[in-house]
């Protein structure tokens, strides 16, 4: 890809942050890669100093949400070499989410070398301490000044980078998660599979008054029966129950995690036994009352595998593996980590060394 590149000058690039005390998304590196779209095609992209955007304050997307975005990871692994997880899945999903949101889809592959590019030059930025890694953030926005609700036909692609620790502040222990059937997250014939910002919008009131309870996220229920179970909105969510690997299907109002998928073809291959199918909370107080219920875990990339501790729905507190993190969760955690920071053997071409 033919990019432009303006790079920040030696005494301006910023102090790095303490990398033990990371936290998420708090700190962002000294370049993004940015990328404009107008008169129905996309312009040449460039690396630039990270910074502000000045935007027409009629800009579709402060008034109607056209915005979109994926997060993946550059680890620092073996040999202290930089590896990338299933980056291309990402940006195919990034596509389908465009698609769902009727804004204009990205070259994956012209995209990609933007990043790897920016990469390059950010190369300092991904950490080295445990647990660390470099979270990417390809983002879209519609940029037309108009008020008239249809596509935009003006947009901006940018990706931008941020050092980043454990997403959850119990790092990979286990949670305490809230499950609501107060408010719903999204519909079926939603945008609830798109990666969208509205998505996350309207998730905030919920976490917010779950949160004040000391929980650390709420899990959602379908919109229509408030007992299957959907999505913690921050990750997918499986459960062990009786030996089986369960996890709610694709049914359009979830995201399509590649967390989640890599999990699936794991367990799969470990010869598990998997099933993607609807899965009520009745189900599971059922199990856990009976003695089956054996694991919860949620997946995603900035959650990575994040053990379930407890579920409270309806003042009713289940206790998961006695509060612990469970064997399977702690076996996929320990081998997707080997993959991902390139310890273990890269058999299925999820990976790519920077
Ligand atoms: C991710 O796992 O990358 C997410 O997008 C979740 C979140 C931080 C919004």
């Amino acid at each position: 890809m033919n990019i432009s590149i303006q790079k920040v000058s030696a005494e301006n690039l910023k102090p790095k942050p303490d990398e033990n005390n990371l936290g998420f998304g708090k700190y962002f590196s000294d370049h993004m890669f940015t990328m404009t779209y107008r008169d129905g095609a996309w312009q040449k992209g460039a690396i630039e100093p990270y910074g502000n955007f000045s935007i027409n304050p009629a800009s579709m997307v402060l008034h109607y949400g056209q915005a979109i975005f994926e997060g993946l990871k550059a680890y620092r692994g073996k040999d202290e070499q930089i590896y990338l997880f299933r980056p291309k899945d990402n940006l195919a999903r990034f596509n389908r989410s465009a698609a769902r949101m009727c804004m204009p889809e990205i070259d994956i592959d012209e995209v990609y070398a933007g990043i790897r590019q920016l990469l390059e030059i950010e190369q300092d930025w991904v950490p080295s301490a445990k647990g660390a890694t470099l979270y990417i953030r390809p983002t879209m926005i519609a940029t037309e000044p108009a008020l008239g609700v249809r596509p935009a036909k003006e947009y901006i692609f940018f990706v931008i980078l941020s050092p980043v620790g454990a997403y959850y502040p119990e790092g990979f222990n286990p949670v305490k998660i809230f499950v609501t059937d107060k408010y719903v997250r999204a519909v079926r014939g939603g945008v609830g599979e798109a990666k969208t910002a509205g998505n996350y919008a309207a998730s905030i009131m919920a976490a917010i008054e779950a949160q004040a309870q000391g929980f650390t996220q709420v899990l959602w229920l379908d919109a229509c029966d408030r007992k299957s179970i959907e999505e913690v909105g921050t990750m997918n969510i499986f459960f062990v129950i009786n030996d089986e690997l369960i996890t709610p299907p694709l049914s359009g109002s979830i995201l399509p995690g590649i967390t989640r998928d890599s999990v699936l073809k794991i367990a799969r291959e470990w010869g598990l036994n998997v099933v993607e199918r609807n899965i009520t909370i009745d189900e599971v107080i059922g199990a856990s009352e009976n003695g089956s219920l054996q694991e919860v875990f949620g997946a995603g990339t900035a959650a990575i595998i994040s053990p379930v501790g407890s579920l409270y729905y309806k003042d009713q507190e289940i206790v998961v593996n006695g509060g612990k993190t469970g064997e399977l969760s702690q076996k996929l955690f320990d081998d997707l980590q080997a993959i991902q920071f390139g310890y273990k053997d890269d058999v299925k071409g999820w990976v790519d060394v920077l």
